[in-house]
C-alpha cells in the first residue's frame, strides 16, 4: 500500500516505546505543577509531560491509500483544564467512525501530554500531535490562533497538493455529527453550513436562493463579509497553496477570526452551501461547563 501523503505523525498504531526505538528521540518525563490555565487547580501530571514534539521527529502518516475520497484533515488546538482528557474523548470517539482522516491536534503549551497522547493512540487514529505555545504578539482574547496555523505549515510541509484533501478547523468542545464530514469532505474551494448554539442565536447560518449564498443570519453579520463560526467552514487545502500565505491574524479583533481568514481566499459567490442547502444543523458549537471541584485527589488522571 502506498502512501499517499507524506505527513509526519506521531501516532499511527505504534507504541510509544517503538517510537522511541526508530527515532532515538528521548522522551522525557518529569512531575509537573501546572497553573497556568487554572491559577486555583493547579495541575499535577505525574510525569505526563513530554517534549514539544515537532515535524522533524514525526513518523510517516499511516492513511490507508485510498484515492477515491479526499482525505480529511482535522485541525483542534486544544489546552489544559480539567474537562479536557473528557472533551478529546467524546471528540475522538466521532473522529473515529469517519474514514480517511488525519488529526491535527495542537497542545496550546510548550510540551505535550503523554497521557493526552496514549488517548489519542488508544484510538487507532491518525494523527498527529504537538505542542505550540501562543506568541507574545498574539492578542489576549485571541484562542487557538497559532496552534491552528502550526498546523496549516505542518500541512503545507508534508501534504502534496495535488493529492485531494480538506481542511476543517474543529474546536475540542464542539458537537459534531457524522454526516458533515461526509459532505464538507468534498468541497471545492470553500462551503458552509449552519452552527447550532452559535452566536447568542439558535443557530448562525448563511442564507441561501437558487443555490448560492445571498446573505447570513449571524452575529454581527452587518460588519463581518463572512459571519460564521469556526465549525461552520470547511476549505479545499489547494487555498492553502494558491493563496499562500493562509493563516489566522494573531491580532484580529473579537469575532473577526473566521472572515478575516476567508477574507484572503474567497468571495461569497464562491461558497458551495452544505447541510440540504443550509436547512439543517449539523454541527453545534456547545460549551462544557466549568466543573465545580471541592476535592482534589491527583491519584487518577481525569
Ligand atoms: C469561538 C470559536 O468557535 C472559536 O473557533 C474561536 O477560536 C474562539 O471563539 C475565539 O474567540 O477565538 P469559543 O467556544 O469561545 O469559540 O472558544 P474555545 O472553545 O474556548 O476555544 C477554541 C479552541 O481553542 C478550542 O479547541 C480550545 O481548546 C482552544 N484553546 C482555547 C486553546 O488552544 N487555548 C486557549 O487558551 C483557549
Ligand atoms: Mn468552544
Amino acid at each position: 500500500m502506498i502512501q499517499n501523503i507524506k505527513i509526519s505523525t506521531f501516532v499511527i498504531k505504534r507504541s510509544l516505546k517503538m517510537f522511541c526505538i526508530l527515532t532515538g528521540v528521548a522522551v522525557i518525563t518529569w512531575s509537573f505543577s501546572y497553573t497556568k490555565h487554572s491559577s486555583t487547580l493547579g495541575r499535577r501530571l505525574n510525569g505526563a509531560l513530554g517534549r514539544r514534539l515537532s515535524g522533524s521527529h514525526l513518523l510517516s502518516l499511516d492513511i490507508a491509500d485510498n484515492h477515491d475520497i479526499p482525505i480529511i484533515f482535522i485541525i483542534t488546538p486544544t489546552y489544559y483544564r480539567l474537562v479536557q482528557k473528557a472533551e478529546l474523548t467524546r471528540m475522538a470517539n466521532t473522529l473515529r467512525l469517519v474514514k480517511q482522516l488525519h488529526w491535527i491536534i495542537v497542545e496550546d503549551f510548550e510540551v505535550i501530554n503523554l497521557k493526552t497522547q496514549e488517548l489519542f493512540q488508544s484510538t487507532g487514529l491518525s494523527f498527529t500531535y504537538f505542542a505550540q505555545t501562543k506568541r507574545n504578539t498574539t492578542k489576549n482574547h485571541i484562542k487557538g490562533a497559532d496552534q491552528r496555523n502550526a498546523a496549516l505549515d505542518l500541512i503545507m510541509a508534508n501534504h502534496n497538493p495535488s493529492i485531494p484533501a480538506v481542511i476543517y478547523f474543529a474546536d475540542d468542545d464542539n458537537t459534531y455529527s457524522l454526516e458533515i464530514f461526509e459532505q464538507m469532505r468534498y468541497t471545492k474551494k470553500l462551503s458552509m453550513w449552519p452552527v447550532g448554539l452559535s452566536g447568542g442565536r439558535t443557530y448562525e447560518t448563511p442564507i441561501i436562493k437558487d443555490g448560492k449564498v445571498i446573505k447570513f443570519l449571524a452575529w454581527k453579520s452587518e460588519t463581518r463579509k463572512f459571519p460564521i463560526d469556526m465549525a461552520g467552514f470547511a476549505l479545499n487545502a489547494k487555498v492553502l497553496w494558491t493563496y499562500n500565505p493562509m493563516r489566522f491574524s494573531t491580532d484580529a479583533d473579537s469575532g473577526m477570526l473566521e472572515t478575516k481568514l476567508l477574507e484572503k481566499c474567497c468571495a461569497v459567490e464562491e461558497i458551495e452551501p452544505l447541510a440540504d442547502n443550509c436547512s439543517k444543523v449539523l454541527v453545534w458549537h456547545t460549551r462544557t461547563q466549568k466543573p465545580q471541584v471541592r476535592i482534589f485527589d491527583n491519584s487518577l488522571e481525569v
